[in-house]
């Protein structure tokens, strides 16, 4: 009854997430759970924004000393006109997954790419002199197919339903890069890695891009960047083969590190950030 509630002060930063819908989102979880184990003083919410509102919602946000957003889906690109600067990175990649407040606006940058970095050195893989196979041409195939190039992959082969979205993908990049239909997929000889950005089995246990699974007796790692369910029907096919299989829950956790880590200029000790990414699995999983 007689409770005073002081976590929240005058003086409390605030962050927040726009996307749309953006009610199921882990970032506010992930990111109140860094503030409090890293003890700044901040809070995260995440504000449900259609795209017409979107740019009154970052030029809101700014009026009201919003100190920095993540973005989801569906404004990864959209939001980019309503920025003061874009990040070499992010504007290579096309999309901006985090914005950071600046005196004249906000400036956006994609940790995406960071995250999925972060998640294939976790498991020792190497992306470096290999053939890697993107499915999906969306916002995070742009992102996959920009570390594939920095991590100085031989070859690229973009995989997705619509072609022309994959043909504007490649002109994109420089590594050598060849598109492919879903047909041509299975008559690929060599395929090391298999990085999967589309929406296909995100909530749907029994489905997958992938519909022939004799594929993945060429390959050697297969990542979804999907983590729910937590093992999609393509990487349950992956791993019956022999694949190592990733899933996109460290993708999730480490943007999200990255974009704590930009916004309060300061760095996450790396036991520090596998202990917090273990106790928010544990969460998370222990919700489903
Ligand atoms: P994100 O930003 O998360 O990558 P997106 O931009 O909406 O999301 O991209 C979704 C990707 O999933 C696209 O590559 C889409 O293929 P199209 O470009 O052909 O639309 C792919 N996708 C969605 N549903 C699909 C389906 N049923 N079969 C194959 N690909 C699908």
């Amino acid at each position: 009854m007689d409770t005073i509630i002081d976590d929240i002060s005058g003086s409390t930063r605030v962050y927040g997430i726009l996307g749309y819908p953006v009610g199921h989102s882990f970032s506010p979880v992930l990111q109140n759970t860094l503030a409090s184990k890293t003890g700044i003083n901040l809070r995260y919410l995440a504000f449900p924004v259609a795209p017409q509102d979107l740019g009154a919602a970052i030029k809101g946000g700014f009026a009201l000393g919003v100190q920095g957003f993540n973005v989801t889906v569906p404004h990864k690109q959209a939001v980019i006109p309503f920025l003061c600067g874009i990040d070499p990175l992010a504007e290579q990649i096309g999309a901006v997954n985090t914005l950071k407040r600046t005196e004249s606006g906000y400036i956006g940058y994609n940790t995406d790419i960071l995250g999925l970095e972060r998640a294939f050195a976790l498991q020792n893989v190497e992306l470096a002199g290999k053939n890697l196979v993107v499915l999906g041409a969306g916002g995070a195939a742009h992102a996959a197919v920009v570390l594939a190039q920095r991590a100085g992959a031989k070859k690229l082969y973009l995989v997705n339903r619509t072609l022309s979205k994959a043909e504007a993908l490649a002109e994109r990049i420089q590594i050598p890069v060849e598109v492919l239909s879903y047909d041509d997929l299975y008559r690929l000889e060599a395929p090391d890695i298999l990085i999967q950005t589309t929406s296909v089995g995100m909530g749907r246990p029994e489905e997958s891009p992938v519909a022939d699974a004799e594929l993945f007796r060429r390959v050697q790692v297969a990542m979804d960047l999907i983590y729910a369910p937590w093992q999609t029907k393509f990487l349950k096919d992956a791993a019956a083969a022999g694949c190592k299989d990733i899933n996109g829950f460290d993708m999730l956790i480490y943007q999200g590190i990255a974009s704590f880590e930009l916004w309060n200029e300061m760095e996450v000790a790396p036991e520090k950030a596998a202990a917090l990414r273990n106790l928010l699995e544990e969460y998370y999983r222990k919700g489903r």
